[in-house]
């Protein structure tokens, strides 16, 4: 979708008249450029009973050459019903009436009220469908969006439509990258298209470590959860603008690439195995954030990593009882090769610490104990420090991609590291918790610094990177979900 802001002037194919509870004559400039006609059959309907402004409601009129859409936006929306609003409005809206949509904001909208209506239509202009025939005479064209304000809100609301579409090119290809299934997307093909992205880009800088590459440096923990597939694993490092900055610590934002989780030999039961396409999420969130922050031109210097595998069972595959040296110089015993996140995670979080990182941040599709703690509503959030994890949450909040803070306790930490032949196992006692003893595991592989560990947060998204039905930004499938959180928390 292409957005533009201007002021009153001429209609597109579509006119989308988002409303206030109360209003039942059309306000100044809403119907500029409409005739006579127009105008009297849209004012009938405003004033009839059929329209309330009530949150939710919405009336389409059809006139001669053009269709109005009054949107009920209820008396006084939160930010959340402003931005839904407007993904709502979008995910009504059919192209037989021609792409050109024109938006007009009149009485009682703030610019940043506008701007999350906008956002949101923005943002649910995303359709997984390119393995779908099309049919016949269906209109293929992209959406032409016109934002219209009074002249006050120009330059804002320009400047917020602008930082939004860029944002959002970043949370489409996280979808786009969710979605595709892993016969096409598998960890060579993911870094594939990484190198393809950043090429042309003078400030952007895409490195892959191969399973050759992985061998030599000891990132065994990779390799192992790798080794099942003919697919073989790799891990690929984003570096945006790595001219600048250079001897100051920049933030460091770590993925789970997981591209198929059949379990491996702890292998899953058959039902809903499909979603196990969605396990690497978190590296799509780091990509599509990569994206969104080369988008949106940020100039600062940001690092990216993400550990790329597909867990299979095979004759090659790990097993449990396998002990792993990962990269960090500890050793994992394996108790079940289903938990294998947290074992790629673990040469990703070392290595990490190793760039000189003011923070590490990391994304995975952990655990099923998330889900049931939290269901589609809040990823999970553990973090070890107080700052990084209030920063967080306030920027999920704003993005309304919750971030719900979770206890790292020293209790689930000594359950991960009680193994009687390894340095850390990869199973807690028992299934309570699991979530939090995943967490404890991973604050493992977190180095220290001048005696005290980096600043970390570890963001379980098993229950928001897809499957949330009360998500208005996405139809179905990936969310890209975090990549705004985390487009705030670096740019702000
Ligand atoms: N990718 C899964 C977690 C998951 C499950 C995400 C369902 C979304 C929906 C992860 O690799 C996994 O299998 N975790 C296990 C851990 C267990 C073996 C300790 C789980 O949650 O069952
Ligand atoms: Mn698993
Ligand atoms: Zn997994």
């Amino acid at each position: 979708m292409k957005a533009i802001v201007t002021e009153f002037n001429s209609v597109g194919d579509i006119l989308i008249l988002p409303l206030f509870e109360g209003i039942d004559k059309a306000p100044n400039n809403a119907l500029a450029g409409l005739s006579r006609t127009q105008r009297s059959l849209v004012n009938e309907a405003l004033a009839s009973d059929s329209f309330s402004g009530k949150v939710g409601k919405q009336l389409g009129v059809w006139t001669a050459g053009c269709q109005v859409v009054l949107i009920g936006m209820g008396k006084s929306p939160s930010d959340k019903a402003c931005r839904d609003g407007g993904a709502k409005t979008l995910a009504n809206l059919s192209k037989d009436h021609g792409t050109e949509i024109t938006v007009r904001f009149t009485t009682g909208w703030s610019t940043s009220k506008m701007a999350l209506f906008a956002e949101g239509m923005i943002l649910r202009d995303y359709a997984f469908d390119k393995y779908q025939q099309k049919e016949d005479g269906e209109n293929q064209g992209d959406w032409n969006l016109t934002c219209q304000a009074s002249a006050r809100h120009q330059s804002d609301l320009s400047a917020a439509v602008a930082t939004s579409s860029a944002v959002a090119t970043g949370v489409h290809l996280a979808r786009e990258l969710g979605n595709e299934p892993a016969n096409v997307m598998y960890p060579e093909e993911y870094a594939r298209r990484a190198l393809e992205w950043a090429k042309g880009k003078a400030n952007v800088e895409v490195e892959i470590w191969d399973y050759d590459r992985l061998q030599k440096e000891g990132m065994h923990g990779v390799v192992a959860v790798g080794k099942g597939s003919d697919r073989k694993p790799c891990m690929v490092f984003f570096r945006l603008n790595p001219g600048v900055q250079n001897n100051e610590q920049v933030p460091c934002i770590v993925g789970k690439g997981i591209t198929f989780d059949t379990g491996g030999i702890s292998i899953k039961p058959s039902a809903g195995m499909e979603d196990m396409k969605f396990d690497m999420h978190g590296s799509a969130t780091v990509f599509g954030l990569f994206a969104a922050l080369h988008a949106s031109g940020h100039k600062g210097r940001v690092n990216g990593i993400t550990c790329m595998a597909e867990n299979m069972p095979s004759a090659g595959a790990y097993r449990p009882g396998d002990i792993i040296d990962t990269y960090s110089g500890k050793t994992i015993e394996v108790l079940n090769t289903d938990a294998e996140g947290r074992n790629v995670l673990a040469d990703g979080l070392w290595k990490a610490g190793e760039l000189n990182p003011s923070y590490i941040v990391d994304l995975a599709t952990l655990t099923g104990a998330c889900v049931v703690a939290l269901g589609h509503e809040a990823s999970g959030l553990w973090s070890n420090d107080d700052s990084l994890s209030s920063q967080i949450h306030a920027a999920g909040n704003t993005e309304d991609e919750i971030a719900w803070p979770m206890p790292l306790l020293p209790a689930f930490e000594k359950e991960m590291t009680g193994s009687k032949v390894a340095d850390v196992q990869n199973l807690g006692k028992g299934r309570w918790g699991g979530a939090c003893t995943a967490a404890g595991f991973l604050k493992q592989f977190v180095q220290e610094r001048d005696g005290e560990q980096i600043p970390w947060a570890h963001l379980d998204i098993a229950g928001t990177a897809w499957g949330a039905s009360t998500n208005a930004m996405v139809a179905n499938g990936a969310t890209g979900i975090h990549v705004r959180t985390l487009h705030r928390l670096i740019t702000e």
